[in-house]
């Protein structure tokens, strides 16, 4: 084995690490998810090759292969507590007069007053920079051992520092949540909907069912994340403080929440929080209040705890979005794809200002777990800008007249019996004719995200359906000024605009006219996949299930609907009159082979003397290609270029293990990023 080979590996580990830390913690990736892929997938041959290097903090190694038969139960070294809850100003101010009652008269407060996230408490134990345990929080003296699932999490380091130069403690536990942020959260539920699997009914709910997996292949497919926001104990460094513990954290590599403020006065606290609980709803993540800590951990120390809960911090709750009313009935919706939901009909209630009449329910199989009656008091809530959702009954309230609900046999729009899989999780209505599933479907193609035709909503949808005009959306294209105008609500002006508007749809790109066709699994995303790699409908519709598989990120569930859709006659007529209506469907935005890798991201340091290129011009070149030149040598440089008489940062590059390069070197690495432009990849030879 060469000494070339571990160097290599070592080199890749740290460049993964490096760009993974700068778009999952930072939110400020340097290159692109294609460049990041090359070098995963060389490090994955190179351990696959010397499965003698791999070592646990490897960015390969992030996701285990077997399940576990249960978890393991751990002590926490130092409990982990909660909070006081306080639910009104009078509330917080009460604890600041009793924190001041307990401290000197002449102590200056200064607070740190952080969002408080709804998710997961978690401690993470690291031994010389290793994540060795990762942990619940559990009854707060015993958890459970959750280090296979925590070590999946992208933004966790596996080892820190996660960059720069400093000392490593020996021993750390960090504390923290796992949450999901909200839009991932959305898509997630997004494409567990199209596959036809249950989806979650909120970001605190699918953190915690992804956490408590005995499968961490499981987790790792979840799009969880960590911020931290204590440090449960550390050796051999002095923290004075929360700001402080937190600003070590962040050194170290992990995610602090860069909403946390640190407050040098109450009124700046009382502000913050106000703050926050308008600006709830604009947080890409769920928080349920504002935690306000006295920042001076000796001050923390003073003050103690009580019971359970800390007298140095307090929780200022949001308002509460949750209300109780009565379920009138339940009515059930039919999507686009035939999918039956329930819903509830409520007495109408206010709830932060909005008055509710409806609330989701989820799907059948919650329902039932639940024990959700008609005429049931409910707990409903909201959250964020998501549709209300009706938590549960309130048992204590029922009076004996509630009459427990039925799963449909038969579709409530067309009448025809509904199918389900076997946990009666998801129930069809089989009939691709039910008026229903038509009416989404048309409005399906118009909406924005697909065929883009401005005006065509569900209303109007349902209209031209009712009036027999339009049975499928290739009906619309054949629609004349003559049939709109006199329609309810239609005038000439708006006859005109629809019709002006649909026409304008057949120049769209194919990844509208995909998405806009609902196949199953084929949202958004995929479409763009599928228009880039196949790039018209025909090659497409052509492809069997192996090919449609191999494009990356595609699953057997969506090839397999493609396959099915395409060999469908009722649709092959679709797409021919479709096109005979000359709608377009092939993709003619040039084709670019790779990206260019050219010279991003990687940072040059310029030394000596170089034969016919001043430093200027040398400088000027590498930054034209995308890289940077930066004057001093440090572990972040990638290269040295050194010509004659180089001096100094020669010695501090050869100690630092920087790759050393020559004029030609450089010149040989741009020809190669051109070469890779136009159809080869070369970042492997280029790094
Ligand atoms: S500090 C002694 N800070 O809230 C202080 N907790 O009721 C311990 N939480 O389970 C917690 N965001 O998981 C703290 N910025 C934050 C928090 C936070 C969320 C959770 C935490 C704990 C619960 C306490």
């Amino acid at each position: 084995m060469t000494e070339n080979i571990k160097d290599r590996i070592k080199r890749l580990r740290e460049l993964i690490n490096y760009h993974s830390y700068r778009y999952h913690t930072l939110d400020a990736p340097e290159i692109t998810d294609a460049e990041y892929d090359v070098l995963v997938q060389e490090l994955e041959r190179l351990e696959r090759e010397n499965p003698l290097l791999i070592t646990p903090d490897s960015p390969t190694q992030r996701v285990g292969n077997e399940p576990l038969p249960e978890f393991a139960k751990v002590e926490h070294p130092y409990p982990m507590t909660s909070l006081t809850d306080a639910f009104s100003r009078e509330e917080v101010d009460a604890w600041l007069e009793r924190v001041c009652r307990l401290l000197p008269d002449d102590t200056t407060l200064q607070f740190v007053a952080e969002p408080k996230i709804d998710g997961l408490a978690v401690a993470l134990t690291y031994e010389n920079g290793l994540l060795v345990r990762g942990a619940t929080r559990g009854d707060g003296q015993i958890g459970e051992d959750i280090t296979a699932n925590v070590r999946t999490i992208r933004n966790v380091p596996l080892r820190i520092p996660v960059q720069d130069d400093m000392a490593v403690p020996p021993r750390i536990e960090v504390r923290g949540e796992i949450y999901m942020p909200r839009d991932l959260f959305d898509r997630m539920n997004e494409e567990r909907e199209v596959r036809g699997e249950a989806s979650f009914a909120n970001p605190r709910n699918a953190a915690a069912g992804s956490v408590r997996q005995l499968d961490p292949r499981i987790t790792a497919g979840r799009p969880l994340r960590l911020f931290v926001y204590a440090i449960g104990f550390v050796e051999g460094v002095k923290v004075e403080s929360q700001w402080d513990a937190l600003a070590y954290m962040r050194q170290l590599g992990f995610a602090v929440n860069p909403d946390i403020r640190l407050c040098e006065s109450y009124s700046d606290v009382v502000h913050y929080a106000e703050e926050w609980m308008n600006k709830r709803d604009e947080l890409n993540y769920e928080a349920d209040g504002v935690v306000i800590k006295i920042n001076s951990l000796a001050l923390q120390g003073q003050l103690g705890a009580v019971g359970n809960a800390p007298r140095w911090a307090i929780a200022y709750k949001f308002p509460s979005r949750e209300a109780i009313t009565r379920l009138q009935e339940i009515r059930v919706n039919v999507g686009r794809t035939g999918a039956l939901t329930p819903y509830a009909v409520l007495d109408p209630v206010q709830l932060s200002g909005v008055t509710i009449r409806q609330a989701s329910l989820h799907n059948f199989e919650d329902l039932a777990r639940k024990d959700i009656r008609q005429g049931d008091m409910v707990v409903i809530k909201r959250a964020g800008d998501v549709i209300p959702q009706v938590i549960g009954p309130v048992e204590g309230l029922r009076t004996g007249v509630e009459v427990p609900f039925e799963v449909p046999a038969a579709c409530p729009v067309c009448g025809e019996p509904v199918v389900s899989d076997e946990e009666r999780v998801v129930v069809y209505c089989d009939n691709p004719t039910c008026p229903a599933q038509v009416v989404r479907r048309i409005e399906h193609w118009a909406s924005r995200g697909a065929m883009d035709i401005d005006g065509m909503g569900e209303k109007v949808a349902a209209l031209l359906y009712e009036k027999g005009l339009v049975k499928s959306v290739a009906d619309l294209y054949d629609l004349t000024f003559a049939q709109l105008e006199g329609l309810e609500g239609f005038g000439p002006k708006r006859a005109e605009n629809l019709i002006q508007a649909i026409a304008a749809s057949k120049d769209r790109p194919l990844w509208r006219l995909l998405t806009g066709l609902g196949i199953l699994g084929a949202g958004e995303q995929v479409s763009r996949l599928l228009a880039d790699h196949f790039r018209s409908i025909d090659a497409l519709a052509g492809a069997d299930e192996q090919e449609i598989e191999a494009i990356a990120g595609l699953g057997p569930h969506v090839s397999h609907a493609l396959t099915t859709f395409f060999a469908h006659e009722r649709n092959q007529e679709l797409i021919e009159r479709l096109r005979s209506a000359s709608v377009n469907m092939v993709d003619e935005t040039p084709v670019v082979v790779t990206e260019t890798i050219s010279l991003e991201g990687l940072t040059f340091v310029i030394t000596g003397t170089l034969d016919g290129l001043s430093r200027d011009q040398a400088k000027e070149l590498i930054e034209a290609h995308g890289g940077h030149v930066s004057s001093s040598v440090s572990a972040k440089t990638d290269y040295l270029l050194a010509g004659e008489n180089a001096g100094s940062k020669l010695d501090k590059a050869r100690s630092l293990g920087v790759k050393l390069i020559g004029k030609e070197d450089l010149l040989a690495m741009i020809e190669n990023a051109e070469i890779g432009a136009s159809g080869e990849i070369s970042t492997g030879r280029l790094l």
